[in-house]
């Protein structure tokens, strides 16, 4: 069975997707499910770039090593790559949709959407705030991980995956049809 995508989306791919792809794979390991996850920005300001040490931080902090990622830019291939890709936010989730090529098959949604009661919200930007910032992007990323992570696993299992990308059931913002 072909291993599920998830490909995470922020602004700059230094401090939110980071965190979001650190997160999401520890927890897949932890549980045993393969599952394949990556992640990029919408601009091309830090290609090439390690995390924000402020991110590296509080990963280091919950025993998670994210310093051999290198920020990326979004790619036309990846809406064919990807089962998900899913958004830190608003703003970067409209220009997904408007740089999205046709035929695109990925399914689009924002991190909170997974989280029930935080449909909508956007994992706020830290980049020019302080170590609070960071605090409250560990938490959201971590939620939504989590939550993605029940949606895509067999339930408890930690085996093979009983994975469909119809399975997910997102708000109407989240499809890209
Ligand atoms: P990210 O945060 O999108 O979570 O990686 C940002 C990183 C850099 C900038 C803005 C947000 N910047 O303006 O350079």
């Amino acid at each position: 069975m072909r291993v599920p995508s998830v490909l995470f989306v922020c602004l700059g791919n230094i401090c939110r997707s980071p965190l979001a792809e650190g997160a999401l794979r520890a927890a897949a390991e932890e549980r045993g499910v393969d599952l394949f996850v990556d992640s990029a920005g919408t601009s091309d300001w830090h290609i090439g770039s390690e995390p924000d040490r402020r991110a590296q931080a509080i990963a280091a902090r919950n025993c998670i090593n994210i310093s051999r990622q290198r920020a990326r830019q979004v790619r036309p291939e990846d809406f064919l790559r990807f089962d998900h890709i899913v958004a830190m936010d608003g703003e970067n989730l409209a220009n997904l949709k408007a740089i999205a090529p046709a035929g695109a098959t990925a399914s689009l949604s924002l991190m909170l959407d997974h989280v029930p009661g935080r449909e909508g919200q956007a994992v706020a930007d830290p980049y020019f705030g302080d170590s609070a910032g960071f605090e409250a992007t560990w938490r959201d990323v971590t939620l939504g991980a989590g939550a993605l992570l029940e949606k895509l696993s067999a339930r408890g299992q930690g085996e093979a995956l009983l994975y469909a990308a119809s399975d997910l059931s997102l708000p109407d913002h989240g499809r890209q049809d």
